[in-house]
């Protein structure tokens, strides 16, 4: 049972985008900073409903689509052995939608999680139950306290950090994350919420390792 954190960042180190209007509630960069992850076989399958597995590797023209590569040996490891999940109120979406007590998050009907997600906010409201295995429960406790209570429901699987990056900085500090992986897509954001600030030295006592996928994605894993 091993806390862990996967993330995507950009080149500069943002792991939250900035350009999302009303009419495009996820903007554009959104799409960039995730689309090798959102390519892979896995994610295709398990999130967008698509079975078709028709791949269509980089190289070529169209945008690459049901890969197999390395990006995808990422995302199945991403899915594997994850019990219980802790994301902010950010990620939720309640910052968006502070007033709206029927709010129910970005992640549709049948989120992809599978598993207790427990949503740290200092507003919060009643647990969710979605389909598919997910059940948010909305905590305003600090971070030991979460994590005590995300293992107690994770029937002895990993608990994952999800995010955002508030969240993720906030258990990197506390020295209590054993794994992360991040994702580094090749593309410049100018700006957002940084992944590293305050974080000098969070290298030591990890052991390191680095991955190159297709897409150009830098794959880095600290590992205790
Ligand atoms: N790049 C990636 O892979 C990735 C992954 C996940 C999410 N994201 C992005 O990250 C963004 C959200 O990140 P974010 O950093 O802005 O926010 P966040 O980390 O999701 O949430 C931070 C908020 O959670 C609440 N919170 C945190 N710790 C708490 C505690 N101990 N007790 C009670 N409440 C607590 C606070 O909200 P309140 O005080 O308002 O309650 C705080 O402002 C989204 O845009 C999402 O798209 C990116």
């Amino acid at each position: 049972m091993v806390v862990r954190v996967d993330l995507s960042i950009s080149l500069d180190g943002f792991a939250t985008t900035t350009d999302q209007t009303p009419e495009l509630p996820f903007g554009e960069d959104w799409s960039r900073l995730v689309s090798a992850f959102a390519a892979t076989r896995t994610v295709r399958e398990r999130v967008f409903k698509d079975m078709s597995g028709e791949e269509r590797p980089y190289g070529v023209v169209l945008p690459a689509i049901n890969t197999t590569g390395v990006d995808d040996e990422y995302a199945k490891a991403y899915f594997a052995n994850v019990g219980a999940e802790i994301i902010g109120a950010g990620m939720f979406g309640l910052h968006n939608f502070p007033d709206d007590p029927n709010w129910r998050g970005w992640w549709g009907d049948e989120p992809p999680f599978q598993c207790p997600v427990f949503v740290l906010t200092h507003n919060p409201r009643p647990s969710i139950e979605m389909s598919g295995g997910t059940t948010f429960r909305f905590l305003n406790t600090n971070i030991e306290d979460a994590l005590h209570q995300a293992f107690g429901a994770a029937k002895g699987k990993d608990v994952r950090v999800g995010g955002g990056p508030t969240v993720v900085r906030d258990f990197l500090k506390a020295g209590l994350v054993d794994r992360l992986h991040v994702a580094i897509a090749p593309i410049l954001l100018g700006r957002g919420i940084r992944l590293w600030d305050d974080l000098r030295g969070l290298e030591a006592g990890y052991s390191v390792k680095a991955e190159t996928a297709e897409s150009g994605t830098i794959h880095v894993t600290f590992q205790r």
